[in-house]
């Protein structure tokens, strides 16, 4: 019988698929993916395995894996994966895009309203009753109606985040390192010009050599005094040191963070900071998304088991 390891248990039912046909092995945590160590032992004799972004696949932990035809990432993004590595030993590297889009740009667009709105430290003000009669600068944010967005990196999600923005009547602008799209009500860029005169900017990049640090002191220095920097792409887009500077400093306005350079450790400098809104890596995290974010991972694998190709691969073999 095939061997499928699940490395964290994973919402939904659709993991009752893989264990009417194979030998399952699932992690007994909802919380915490299994260790390196732990996959390493049982990678050996499996014939698939889904992934959670936290285990990183290289070419040590594919040594192990003598049998192995599929890593299924529990993710759109795959920055945790060797892809040469996998094509070279013939494994596939199976994703979940698309489920994933709409709710991670509602987030995105989540963390910059209460970026902008001064949400959550609104809360806390009120929740620790300091709320003991209303002034006109009490939380003055800034408006994000009629403000310009700038897109960096326009792909699906980029995209979604910019139809949200036009019900906001926001000018969107974009930079795409393929140029300009032909995306209707948004502007193509350069990407000097979308830092420069941007009052949001919103990161949806993978990660790569060229997108490590895309963001550091130079480019928050170029940033309006005013502007807002989202990031839900991976964490080392951006110079996270250099952004709790910039923060510190006012030299832009606030931020919004889904992901950190250094996960789950975040910058200290930021922890004490009321102008940045912090979030544990959930813009993806609604029900309806996470439950099919399985039923992709589970198909991926049963597709290739079967001796087909995945719904959706990063590589091809
Ligand atoms: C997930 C993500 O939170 O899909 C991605 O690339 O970053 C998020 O959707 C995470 O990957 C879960 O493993």
């Amino acid at each position: 019988m095939k061997k499928v390891i699940v490395t964290c248990g994973l919402p939904g039912k659709a993991l009752d698929r893989l264990s009417k046909k194979y030998q399952l092995y699932i992690h007994s945590s909802k919380e915490k993916s299994m260790s390196d160590e732990e996959l390493k032992q049982r990678i050996t004799t499996a014939d698939a395995v889904i992934t959670l972004l936290s285990n990183k696949i290289d070419k040590k932990m594919l040594d192990a894996a003598k049998k192995l035809k599929i890593v299924s990432n529990y993710a759109v993004g795959y920055n945790n994966i060797d892809i040469e590595a996998c094509t070279d030993r013939n494994i596939w590297v199976g994703h979940t895009p698309d489920v994933l889009t709409e709710t991670t740009a509602d987030f995105a667009f989540a963390l910059l309203m209460s970026a902008a709105r001064k949400i959550v430290v609104a809360d806390k003000y009120v929740r620790n009753e300091k709320f003991h009669g209303w002034f006109p600068e009490l939380f003055m944010g800034c408006d994000i109606h009629h403000k310009k967005l700038g897109i960096i990196g326009m792909g699906r999600i980029g995209q979604a985040v910019a139809k949200r923005a036009l019900g906001f009547d926001m000018e969107v602008i974009y930079y795409d390192t393929r140029g300009d799209l032909g995306i209707n009500n948004a502007q193509s860029v350069k990407f000097e010009e979308l830092i420069e005169t941007s009052d949001y900017i919103s990161l949806h990049v993978p990660l790569l050599e060229s997108t490590h640090h895309l963001i550091s002191q130079k480019e928050l220095e170029r940033m309006k005094e005013s502007a807002i920097l989202i990031n839900t792409s991976r964490g080392p887009v951006i110079d996270e040191k250099a952004l709790t500077k910039a923060l510190q400093e006012r030299i832009i306005a606030a931020a919004g963070l889904d992901v950190y350079e250094d996960e789950p450790n975040v910058h200290s400098g930021l922890l004490n900071h009321e102008n940045v809104v912090l979030a544990p890596h959930i813009a993806s995290s609604s029900k309806e998304t996470r439950e099919k974010m399985t039923e992709v991972a589970v198909e991926n694998v049963i597709r290739v088991l079967e001796g087909n190709k995945p719904l959706h691969s990063v590589n091809k073999i």
